[in-house]
């Protein structure tokens, strides 16, 4: 069995659905709104444990209603809580709104997540255990930065989604093997439009770059090698929320388990193809079996 650490944050995502997303000083009548477990960091620790992995989450959630409903849901997945902490005050909490295109734009206000600023005892022990720890940037980065270098110190691989995207000092990108942003991130990154060359830019700081591209898929760029790009599953998609978290859990999962790039990001696609077509964040990562049994159609239909 494989073992996946996460260290990241918690929210609760309030959603609204509407046709189209309001302009500024516009106001929309939605159709409906939900109230649904995200949170970049839970998102990928939940898609990495439907994948088949043991996970354990560092975080914390608020002492308030959704933090424990953050925390059960967590449970219910098979991730192990025991390094999320209840902190005073609120959970993290997300504002999305999602449109008919299933395209949404975010606000998050991190509550409790701002607390994870540090490694807490124990928390360095979990990591070195874990085949890979999985990183983002909605906790302080001085969390991120003693996360990543734990992991270096006991061989961990990191994977870091650089989302929400800032500048990323040299010293964290040191202690990072792979690099997982999306398009719109590597341009942030590096002031590199085209995706391929902002990968291979990228290259100067981190050893592997995968660039997701939603609906075309991904490009993956190392040291020395030609880049690869995998195309994704056509879907027509419902909700993105959560996507690239799913992307990202289910990769760490393939290749944790060794298997090689093209096949681990193929099978990462067809997870988040999955979970576009499903409303909500954690609520539409699929299981190991969905994922395989989509995988093999899409095989069947592709040769
Ligand atoms: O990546 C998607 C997540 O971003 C949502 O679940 C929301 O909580 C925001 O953090
Ligand atoms: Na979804």
């Amino acid at each position: 069995m494989t073992h996946i650490a996460v260290l990241g944050s918690t929210n609760m995502d309030l959603v609204a659905y509407v046709a189209k997303a309001p302009q500024r000083g516009e106001t929309v009548t939605g159709r409906e709104f939900r109230t649904i477990p995200g949170g970049k960091g839970a998102n990928q620790a939940v898609a990495a444990a439907h994948a088949g992995s043991d996970v354990s989450m560092i975080g914390a959630v608020g002492a308030d209603a959704f933090g424990s409903q953050l925390r059960t849901t967590l449970e219910h997945s098979g991730v192990d809580t025991d390094h999320l902490r209840t902190t005073e005050g609120p959970s993290g909490t997300a504002h999305i709104v999602v449109d008919d295109e299933g395209g949404n734009a975010i606000v998050v206000v991190p509550g409790a997540n701002a607390t994870v600023d540090h490694l807490a005892p124990g928390d360095e022990v979990l990591i070195a255990g874990a085949d890979a720890l999985l990183l983002q940037l909605e906790i302080p980065l001085a969390a991120v930065l003693a996360g990543a270098e734990a992991a270096r110190r006991h061989s961990v691989r990191t994977i870091l989604t650089p989302s929400p995207v800032q500048s990323l000092p040299p010293e964290l990108l040191a202690s990072i093997d792979l690099l997982v942003p999306n398009e719109h991130e590597a341009a942030a990154l590096t002031g590199v439009t085209d995706p391929r060359e902002a990968a291979t830019a990228l290259l100067d700081q981190v050893p592997e770059v995968v660039v997701t591209l939603g609906a075309a898929g991904s490009l993956y760029a190392a040291r020395g090698a030609e880049p690869l790009t995998v195309p994704a599953p056509r879907v027509t998609a419902v909700d993105s929320t959560g996507a690239g978290d799913t992307f990202v859990g289910t990769l760490a999962v393939a290749l944790a388990e060794g298997r090689p790039m093209r096949a681990a990001l193929a099978w990462a696609s067809t997870a988040a193809s999955l979970s576009v077509q499903r409303v909500g964040a954690s609520s539409s990562m699929p299981y190991r079996s969905e994922i395989d049994a989509q995988a093999a159609s899409n095989t069947r239909h592709t040769s």
